[in-house]
């Protein structure tokens, strides 16, 4: 059983939490490659899908672990909602709830959104990613496909590049990597790193190619423009060529490193397309991965009703 009711981040949840997360996963795992990929394990829970920001794989990759595992589901998106004629999120998620939902799933652009909702309604709620928050399923998918590639995370090297100021998948990544006994480095331009993310015990590094030296794993964080109301390096030319990835630079490391994305990319920025697409990219596996580990979370929670 999880110690919470709701996944609403890695920074407080346990180990054993993270680590029961994993066996269920990989018990789901072995059904998703089964010809009949279905389980009745959540029949007659119902989850919604409550999505008030743009997502392509988080809102599949939820909604196919519902459905594999046998839940009534409904699905949301505030671009075609009531929320454009102004009502309020608790308003929204209420009337939601009066339909006799379980389990909320949702993706909000303010950070705090998914910890406020559990304050105010009884459903178990997963936070799919709040601003630049955190997104735990990701990093807990993230993690598990670490595990899968190298059979342990524990004492590992994991190098984030990117965009880490504007990046929920970065912390929760650090929470999930800590807990599991990873050294964590961050890498990108000063402007682009939280001034006091050391604080967090984690190296900070500006040269991309002394964090690639360093590490086991490297997680390419897409820049995320739409998140910025500022300039924050010279140009995209000058970010590609300090900070992005090409094969000519992974192919002159002194190892052969693991190359990982959370998606979207932006093919020729953070990584070109031959990285992207190379034998040491895991990131098909990431998406593969995010299924088991949404049903096995879903699975879980639904078992949970207090705490
Ligand atoms: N990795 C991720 O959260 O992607 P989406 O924004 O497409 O869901």
């Amino acid at each position: 059983m999880l110690s919470t009711k709701h996944l609403l981040g890695i920074k407080n949840i346990t180990l054993e939490d993270i680590e029961m997360i994993f066996s269920t996963a990989d018990n789901f795992k072995d059904v998703i490659n089964r010809p009949i990929k279905k389980v009745p394990s959540l029949r007659d829970v119902t989850i919604a899908n409550l999505f008030f920001e743009n997502s392509t794989r988080t809102r599949l990759s939820f909604e196919l672990a519902e459905r594999r595992l046998s839940a009534d589901v409904v699905n949301f998106s505030a671009s075609s909602s009531s929320v454009s004629k102004g009502e309020t999120l608790i308003d929204t998620v209420n009337n939601i709830l009066a339909m006799k939902v379980d389990i909320v799933v949702m993706r909000h652009p303010h950070a705090g959104a998914a910890e406020f909702l559990s304050r105010h309604i009884d459903a178990n709620i997963v936070n799919a990613g709040d601003g630049a928050h955190e997104h735990p399923t990701q990093a807990l998918l993230d993690a598990y496909s670490i595990r899968q590639s190298f059979g342990n995370v524990k004492g590992l090297k994991v190098a984030i590049v990117g965009d880490i100021l504007h990046s929920r998948v970065a912390l929760s990544n650090i929470f999930c990597l800590q807990k599991l006994g990873a050294e964590v480095m961050v890498c990108g331009p000063t402007t682009l790193i939280p001034k006091h993310i050391s604080s967090l015990g984690i190296k900070v590094e500006h040269n991309l190619r002394n964090a690639l030296e360093w590490c086991d794993v490297a997680n390419m964080l897409r820049i995320q423009l739409e998140r910025q109301d500022t300039r924050y390096f010279p140009s995209l030319r000058e970010y590609i060529m300090l900070f992005g990835i090409n094969k000519q630079l992974l192919d002159s490391l002194s190892k052969r490193i693991v190359i990982m994305h959370p998606g979207p990319i932006n093919r020729g920025v953070e990584i070109t397309s031959d990285v992207a697409d190379s034998q040491q990219s895991i990131i098909l596996q990431q998406v593969e991965n995010g299924v088991a580990i949404r049903m096995a979370v879903l699975y879980l929670l639904a078992g949970k009703t207090e705490g």
